[in-house]
C-alpha cells in the first residue's frame, strides 16, 4: 500500500529515518555507546581480509563499507562485482571472511560467488534484507537489514540500511581489532545514532531537490563527481539517474576528471558534485573550478560550511545539515536519491517499475 505517496519509492525514501534507525538499534547498544553483541560467522578480530561481493546499489554499498573498514578498522577489503568476482579465480586466504550483500538475497551472480567461496572453505555473512531467501539461507550467518519490503525497483531505503550495517560491523570490528578505544567507541556510536534525525531534516529539502529536478529532466547527460566515501556514492547517484529517469549519467572520483571526463564538459551537462566540508573539500573544490571553467553547470551538494567556502558559482546549492563523517554516505544519499526520483516524475517514466528491470535479478 503506497498510502499518500504517488509511488513507493517516494513512500521507501520517506520511510528512512525509521528504518535506518531499526537497523541501527540492532547492532548498536546506542544508550552505552558501545556495537552489541551479534552472531557472527567470522571473528572481526582475527580475520586478516574481507571479501565483499555484490551486485549494482549492493554493490556500491559495499564500496562504501571497505572505506569504513579499512579506515576504522585497518582491515583491508577486497570488494568486487559479483559477476566479476565469481569468474575470476582470485587467490583466497581461509584466514579472510567473505561478506556478500544484496536486498533480495536471490540474485545469481552474488549467490554464484557465495558458493565459490563456500567452496574455497571461507566463513561467510550475508547483509540481506529477505531473511527467507537463498542467500540468507546458505550462509554461515546473516546480518539483516531491518528495511521492510522494498517494492521500488530502484534501491532506496535497502541501501540506506546496508550502510548502516556495514557502519555498525566496521564500528565492531575496530574495537574488537583494537583499533579505537571506548572512547573513540562512544563517539562513534552516538554519531550514528544521530543518522535518522538527521535524515529526516534533509528530507525537509524536497522542495527545492523537486524544483531543481524539473530543470535537469532538460538534459541528457549528467556528470556526478565525489571523493572517498563519496565516490561510490556518486555512482549511486547516476545509478539512479539511469534506471529511473533514462537520462545517460557517470559517476566519478572527482580527481579522475582530468584524466579523461573533463572533455565532455560543455554547458548541456550538468555536473552534481557531492562535497560535505571535511578533510578534502578543498580537494574538490578546484576540481569545481576545473568545470566552470569550462562552462560547465555546477549542481552542489554540501552543507552549510561547505556552501560558505566555495568558491564557484553554481545552478543550485543543496544544504544538507551538518553531518559526522561517518554518517555522511547515509544522509547524503537521500539527496541523489529525491533528485532522481522527482527528475523521473516530471519524465513520466515508470518510476516503481522502470522499462527492462526487474526487482530480483535471479539469471546472470
Ligand atoms: O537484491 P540485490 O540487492 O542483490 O540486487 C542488486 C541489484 O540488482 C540492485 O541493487 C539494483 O542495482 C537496483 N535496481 C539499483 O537501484
Amino acid at each position: 500500500d503506497k498510502g499518500n505517496y504517488r509511488h513507493f519509492m517516494e513512500k521507501e525514501i520517506y520511510e528512512q529515518p525509521e528504518v535506518v534507525s531499526h537497523t541501527l538499534a540492532h547492532y548498536l547498544d546506542l544508550a552505552n555507546g558501545v556495537a552489541k553483541e551479534f552472531d557472527t560467522p567470522f571473528d572481526f578480530g582475527k580475520i586478516d581480509r574481507l571479501a565483499i561481493s555484490a551486485c549494482g546499489t549492493a554493490y556500491l554499498a559495499g564500496l562504501i563499507g571497505k572505506y569504513w573498514f579499512e579506515r576504522y578498522a585497518r582491515l583491508p577489503v577486497d570488494i568486487d562485482i559479483a559477476s566479476e568476482f565469481r569468474y575470476r579465480e582470485m587467490p583466497l586466504s581461509k584466514e579472510s571472511g567473505a561478506l556478500f550483500i544484496s536486498q533480495s538475497g536471490e540474485t545469481a551472480d552474488t549467490l554464484a560467488s557465495l558458493r565459490y567461496c563456500r567452496q574455497e572453505g571461507l566463513p561467510i555473512g550475508a547483509i540481506v534484507n529477505v531473511r527467507e531467501s537463498t542467500i540468507a539461507r546458505e550462509s554461515d550467518g546473516v546480518f539483516p537489514t531491518l528495511a521492510g519490503p522494498e517494492i521500488g525497483v530502484a534501491s532506496t531505503k535497502a541501501f540506506t540500511c546496508q550502510l548502516s550495517v556495514l557502519a555498525s560491523l566496521a564500528v565492531k570490528a575496530a574495537a574488537a581489532r583494537g583499533k579505537i578505544d571506548k572512547d573513540q567507541e562512544k563517539r562513534l556510536v552516538r554519531q550514528l545514532s544521530e543518522a535518522p534525525k538527521l535524515a529526516n531534516q534533509t528530507l525537509k529539502l524536497s522542495d527545492q531537490i523537486e524544483k531543481l529536478a524539473r530543470d535537469l529532466s532538460h538534459y541528457k547527460h549528467v556528470l556526478y563527481l565525489g571523493r572517498d566515501t563519496n565516490f561510490p556514492l556518486a555512482m549511486e547517484g547516476a545509478l539512479k539517474l539511469k534506471e529511473i529517469s533514462y537520462i545517460h549519467a557517470e559517476g566519478y572520483a572527482a580527481g579522475e576528471l582530468k584524466h579523461g571526463p573533463i572533455a565532455l564538459i560543455d554547458e548541456q551537462m550538468p555536473v552534481i558534485v557531492i562535497a560535505p566540508y571535511d578533510r578534502i573539500f578543498d580537494k574538490t573544490v578546484s576540481n569545481m573550478q576545473e568545470v566552470a571553467a569550462r562552462g560547465g553547470k555546477i549542481i552542489l551538494i554540501t552543507d552549510a560550511k561547505g556552501a560558505a567556502h566555495s568558491t564557484v558559482d553554481t545552478l543550485d546549492t543543496i544544504v544538507v545539515p551538518d553531518v559526522p563523517e561517518i554518517v555522511a554516505p547515509i544522509v547524503y544519499s537521500l539527496p541523489i536519491q529525491m533528485l532522481a526520483y522527482y527528475t523521473a516524475v516530471f519524465m513520466g517514466t515508470d518510476v516503481d517499475q522502470p522499462r527492462n528491470l526487474a526487482k530480483s535479478v535471479t539469471v546472470e
